[in-house]
């Protein structure tokens, strides 16, 4: 279903080849590029920055879309959105401010996203939705790819209708594989991040795995 946006995530890429393997998705048919920033506090994992968003902005043309999986976010929410970030998104859970943190990062001039993870409920969002152009439903615990898909159905059939006619993307995060694929779309998501689903038995020398594995999603 072409309405479906696939955001492959670069934590399954080539680190020491991020701009090579930007170019590389495009060509095969991503339409958003999703960029997960950890601190090592907020998960227990450390990925990228800022400057490195700022590396290979040049080497995207579409949508940079930058999940941050740090605590506190506002000290960096100007940094990431000078970086190129077209899409930033905080976690619910990340801090008190939640509220704070979406109207700077509209104020920073980029969309505002807002994340659950799988032990959040919906109504975390309740007050959010006019403040909020992205939300990002977690389907795995933060912190890794790879990770085992856990049905979050209900929870997006309930943003959904939360939603109503609002013009907010709702964004699956963790799992997500041409088996788990139909049943988050089928629920109301319309952006799907994939890392390893994407990646797999591909290479900047030989792409064409990437276009396969994102057709089959
Ligand atoms: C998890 C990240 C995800 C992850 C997805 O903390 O936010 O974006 O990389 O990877 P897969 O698709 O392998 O679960
Ligand atoms: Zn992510």
């Amino acid at each position: 279903d072409r309405s479906i946006k696939i955001a492959p995530s670069i934590l399954a890429a080539d680190f020491a080849n991020f701009g090579a393997e930007c170019e590389a998705i495009e060509a095969q048919g991503a339409d958003w590029v999703h960029v997960d920033v950890m601190d090592g506090h907020f998960v227990p994992n450390i990925t990228f920055g800022p400057a490195m968003c700022a590396a290979i902005r040049p080497h995207i043309k579409g949508v940079m879309d930058v999940h941050l999986m740090i605590a506190p976010v506002d000290p960096y929410i100007d940094a990431f959105a000078n970086a190129g970030a077209d899409v930033i998104t905080a976690h619910v859970e990340a801090g008190p401010h939640i509220h704070r943190t979406l109207q700077a990062i509209r104020a920073a001039g980029a969309k505002a996203g807002v994340a659950l993870n799988p032990g959040t409920p919906a109504e975390a969002v309740a007050h959010l939705l006019d403040l909020t152009d992205l939300i990002c439903v977690m389907t795995v615990n933060p912190g890794f790819g790879g990770q085992k898909f856990i049905d979050m159905s209900d929870k997006i059939r309930t943003l959904r209708s939360m939603i109503g006619d609002r013009p907010v993307h709702i964004e699956i995060d963790g799992g997500v594989d041409p088996k788990t694929a139909p049943m988050v779309a089928q629920a109301g998501a319309d952006v799907l991040v994939a890392g390893s689903a994407v990646f797999k038995g591909g290479s900047v020398s030989d792409p064409a795995p990437y276009g396969a594995n994102i057709r089959e999603i």
